[in-house]
């Protein structure tokens, strides 16, 4: 196994992507805290497929918009199993509003959630590295839009570019002390943050089509780039995203 007795917290562990994420790592060995804010029996009922495959995960009610909340899911983690080894930023929200529409109180909450979480989080996570020494890893969970406009999402991209430019600077300046930092930018991803696309087969056509591989991807399949930067095979990757987007940044109209 690639990540046996690691510790390693999912933010938005318990749908989607995040959830993904926590079964692939607890297959794979490692004690995972999964972070949530809504609906706890999603929560408890992965803690049980956890446990019922052999594996250990604990569940931690954090709002990661909230900084002393970041910090006591952080504190909880190593209190749990003794040391953190990998956060893994990954709780996010979209107000699918535009430049024109979006309000003070919409732009305010993407960025707590996305970005806010993602740089207090990196912060909590880099003191405990420090703190215990032998450095750790951070990652982060973008999306191609980090660089790539999403004309009617602008507080989402706006929030997945800091993202980015989080991921390089923390990545230069924790170098030194053996932490990584890698950020993640998935394509689309069947999960529940894309239900009104996925419930219109008008938009998965048009969205299928611009894919280059012809289908979204699977949580697992972010899932998996996340074991692999974890599991050590990965040690001279930092300050950098890697592009998980089944190759529909490139964008090509075919004409
Ligand atoms: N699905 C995609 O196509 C796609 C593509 C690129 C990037 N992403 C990113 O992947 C990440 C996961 O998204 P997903 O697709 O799994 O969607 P999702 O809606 O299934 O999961 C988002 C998770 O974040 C949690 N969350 C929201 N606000 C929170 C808060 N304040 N504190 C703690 N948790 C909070 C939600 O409860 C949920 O568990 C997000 O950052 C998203 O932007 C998704």
């Amino acid at each position: 196994m690639l990540l046996t007795g690691k510790t390693i917290v999912v933010t938005g562990g318990n749908s989607g992507i995040g959830e993904a994420i926590v079964l692939a790592a607890a297959a794979e060995g490692a004690n995972v805290v999964i972070d949530y804010v809504a609906h706890p029996e999603e929560t408890t009922a992965l803690i049980a497929q956890v446990e019922a495959a052999g594996g250990r995960a604990v569940g931690v009610r954090a709002d990661v918009s909230k900084v002393a909340d970041v910090q006591t899911m952080i504190r909880t983690a190593v209190e749990t199993y003794g040391r953190l080894d990998v956060l893994v930023n990954n709780a996010g929200i979209e107000t699918r509003t535009s430049v024109l529409e979006t309000t003070e109180d919409d732009f305010d909450t993407v960025m707590a959630v996305n970005l806010k979480s993602a740089f207090f989080g990196t912060q909590a996570a880099a003191r405990q590295f420090v703190a215990q020494g032998g450095g750790g890893l951070i990652l982060t969970v973008s999306s191609v839009h980090e660089d790539w406009p999403m004309p009617g999402n602008a507080a989402y991209c706006v929030s997945k570019g800091g993202i980015r430019m989080l991921t390089r600077t923390a990545g230069v300046e924790l170098g030194p002390h053996g932490i990584r930092v890698v950020n993640i930018a998935p394509g689309a991803v069947a999960t529940p943050i894309n239900a009104s696309t996925e419930s219109d087969p008008l938009k998965m056509k048009a969205l299928d089509g611009a894919i280059p591989l012809g289908r979204m991807a699977e949580p697992a399949e972010i899932a998996d780039v996340v074991v692999f930067l974890a599991s050590g095979r990965a040690g001279y990757m930092t300050a950098t995203t890697v592009v998980v987007d089944g190759g529909i940044m490139q964008g090509s109209v075919g004409l």
